[in-house]
């Protein structure tokens, strides 16, 4: 019944691709069978707050495939894993560092050295209105509860990488690296940075269990064809793509081509592959996965939530929407704060899979 109502209703009418010469979407093309990646959000940060080792801790005792780290520089040049660089959002930095703050208001990572960052307490992600904190997501960890901190990426390496010795599991990690543009005016390259610390760690080769993933398609070139041959590694790279003007040339089919050059995967918004004014009963779906596939991309988008307000109005809930990306687009992998909802959403579909 919906697989009927999919392939009567889809509209592929998207401006960024219109210009691709691709048919449009066909269930066949999709219905592959390979395993499908759940890559944990800045960890289990649908219960705990985000990219703490608790988060990622309780991620990896959920059976997430990858775990994710957002990447940023200390003023000691030290590589830590955070979503911003800044540190206003997620900690209390404003009542231990008053004074440190820039003329825009905000603290900013490269301001502060590891230690100084170490005495920090992380909090579930919050915005300040008036003088009141309110969290992003009321539903979640509660706001200044227990004990979290930030951590580096060598930390966070070792955690996996302990539990895959202790569990005899084979997680792996993806690393994104933040902002290049705004550290290199800083001073800072930190795509070498984390580079060196990768392969310290033992990620060198396409084959080892890592995704090295990116916004700036130029850093993400440099990266290509410059850094890694240079430190004789070939990582697996992503491009993560949002509704950005800087991604409407990969939006042909030699601008897909191109991207493939230098990149194995895409990891766009779910909302470039379902339009957000898409119903149940008229889903827009874009030709961006089939485009992805015809030039040899694996397809990761981000971000799958079922807090209140973050399920699209054209899925039904949470299963029903991991549904459609995953069996009816056929998306490869998908990154989500809610690892085991997603998990468990996996085998039930496995099961029912299975004959007799
Ligand atoms: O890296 C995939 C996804 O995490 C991109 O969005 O802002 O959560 O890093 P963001
Ligand atoms: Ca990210």
């Amino acid at each position: 019944m919906k697989i009927l109502r999919l392939l009567t209703c889809i509209t592929v009418s998207w401006a960024l691709l219109g210009s691709l010469t691709i048919p449009a979407f066909s269930m066949e093309d999709h219905m592959t069978d390979t395993k499908k990646l759940v890559i944990a959000h800045r960890g289990a940060s649908g219960y705990l707050p985000e990219h703490t080792l608790a988060a990622k801790a309780m991620a990896y005792a959920m059976g997430a495939d990858y775990m994710e780290q957002d990447l940023v520089m200390t003023k000691d040049n030290r590589v830590i894993v955070l979503h911003d660089h800044h540190l206003d959002q997620v900690t209390n930095v404003r009542n231990i560092f008053p004074d440190r703050k820039r003329s825009d208001g905000r603290y900013y990572v490269v301001d502060f050295t590891l230690a100084e960052i170490r005495t920090l307490s992380v909090l579930e992600r919050f915005q300040v209105r008036g003088n009141r904190m309110e969290a992003v997501f009321p539903d979640r960890f509660p706001l200044g509860k227990s004990y979290f901190r930030i951590h580096t990426l060598e930390e966070e390496i070792e955690l996996v990488q302990g539990l895959n010795h202790t569990t005899g599991r084979d997680t792996g990690i993806y690393p994104e690296i933040k902002s290049p543009g705004f550290h290199r005016k800083e001073g800072r390259d930190i795509s070498r940075a984390v580079l060196n610390i990768l392969k310290e760690y033992g990620y060198t080769k396409k084959t080892d269990n890592i995704f090295l993933q990116c916004f700036d398609a130029k850093e993400l070139k440099h990266i290509h064809n410059n850094l890694l041959p240079e430190l004789d590694m070939d990582l697996k790279l992503v491009q993560l793509l949002d509704g950005g003007e800087e991604y409407k040339p990969f939006f042909t089919k030699d601008g897909m081509k191109e991207l493939a050059g230098f990149a194995d995967a895409i990891g766009p918004s779910i909302h470039m592959i379902v339009l957000k004014d898409s119903t149940a009963d008229n889903l827009k779906i874009t030709p961006l996965v089939k485009a992805a596939r015809q030039a040899g991309l694996k397809v990761h988008p981000y971000t799958f939530r079922m807090d209140k307000n973050m399920i699209p109005a054209y899925a039904e809930n949470y299963d029903d929407l991991l549904n459609l990306f995953l069996f009816r687009i056929g998306v490869d992998g998908l990154f989500t704060d809610f690892p085991d909802k997603t998990i468990d959403f996996l085998k039930a579909h496995a099961r029912e899979k299975k004959p007799g």
